[in-house]
């Protein structure tokens, strides 16, 4: 397949792509496009085959439900069976952007869009060519992180590129993502409302516009029994090529401990990295120093922690070693990646 890449900025759409681009959708095919968050990869929620495409181009076991993308309220109903009061709530808040919610399935939405399940996942995101993209498509547009599965989600086009290139119909390059971190996600359909993803809206966020929120206690756990909530969150993902190691302590500790470990890794032959901070990278005797931003700089962490791990896979690094991060606001959705990313390999000391 001829994948065409289209560049545009959020500011000044390209009508005419973005025509194009859902035709191609409404007519079965499949479109990369850009969300705050990161890149989807998108075909038509309401066919059946445009989801299996999905599946089969990004090599994504076909249990694992996806999105739907819409870009006004009116369309949440119709693939919705009944929208609770709490939607309607932190929809008013934090719609359109980086939430997702859960809701029971209406009749129209295929099995193949949720991977068999009776529930549905929805989003509105803020993206401009996003929510244009989802009009021309027909309103609801089906979509995972447009990365192969398993690796990590991309946050710009080049990545979406490596991936992609030859499997989708369309590539649409938008430039950064503005937060590079996926979107939370919450549980509508229980008793009580339950966060499957952590994200950057915070369960504190949530709980200021509903009142009591839950988290699904799988979510930061590596050898919990039972299965996440979310079926993605249970596979591993995120992965960098070389093999990623967290290490929590003392600054002070951690830089030695890191440095011996560096030495012997290289000893070894091996191509070493470092995800640290501005604080501290100029500490480390890595082959690869990437800093984050400032240790206290959360959202920052966030934007950069995809971009940085699908770097050490350009530069070939065999052996990565990380910081690890405060679990406070988003940097909860931070570690909650890391660690799914290092397989929840710690070394706490
Ligand atoms: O920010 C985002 O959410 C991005 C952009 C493209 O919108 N999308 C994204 O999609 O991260 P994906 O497919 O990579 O992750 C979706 C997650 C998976 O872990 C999936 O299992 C979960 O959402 N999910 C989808 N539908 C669900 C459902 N009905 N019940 C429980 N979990 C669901
Ligand atoms: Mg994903």
């Amino acid at each position: 397949m001829n994948t065409r890449i289209v560049k545009m900025e959020e500011e000044n759409l390209d009508e005419q792509a973005l025509q194009e681009a859902g035709m191609l959708i409404k007519a079965g095919g499949l479109v990369a496009f850009p969300t705050e968050t990161v890149y989807g990869l998108g075909g038509d929620a309401l066919n059946g085959t445009s989801s299996a495409k999905i599946y089969a181009a990004k090599g994504r076991p076909s249990d694992n439900p996806l999105i739907i993308h819409i870009a006004d309220m009116e369309a949440l109903p119709v693939v919705v069976r009944e929208v609770p009061q709490a939607a309607y709530m932190l929809a008013q808040r934090y719609w359109p952007g980086p939430l997702t919610m859960i809701f029971n399935r209406a009749e129209c939405v295929p099995r193949e869009t949720t991977g068999g399940l009776e529930t549905v996942a929805v989003r509105m995101p803020s993206n401009k060519i996003a929510q244009a993209l989802i009009r021309e498509a027909g309103g609801y547009i089906a979509a995972p992180s447009a990365n192969l599965s398993g690796r990590p989600s991309p946050t710009v086009a080049k990545y979406v590129v490596q991936d992609l290139d030859g499997r989708v119909d369309m590539i649409i390059d938008g430039g950064d993502a503005d937060l590079g971190l996926e979107s939370t996600i919450i549980d509508l359909t229980g008793d009580k409302p339950m966060i499957l993803r952590p994200g950057y809206i915070t369960e504190e966020m949530l709980r200021e516009a509903i009142g009591q929120v839950e988290t699904d206690q799988t979510i930061m756990d590596g050898d919990a029994k039972q299965a996440p909530k979310a079926p993605g969150m249970k596979y591993r993902h995120y992965a960098p090529k070389g093999s990623l190691v967290i290490v929590e302590g003392e600054t002070g500790k951690r830089i030695s401990y890191i440095n011996e470990q560096l030495s012997l890794q290289k000893k070894a032959g091996r191509k070493t990295g470092v995800i640290a901070t501005d604080e501290t990278a100029g500490n480390y005797l890595a082959d690869s120093v990437k800093s984050v931003g400032k240790r206290r700089d959360e959202e920052q962490i966030a934007k950069a922690l995809f971009r940085i791990l699908r770097e050490f896979d350009d530069e070939e690094v065999q052996m990565i070693y990380a910081e690890s991060f405060e679990k406070r606001g988003v940097g909860h959705a931070v570690m909650n990646r890391l660690l799914k990313a290092a397989g929840h390999q710690v070394v706490k000391l």
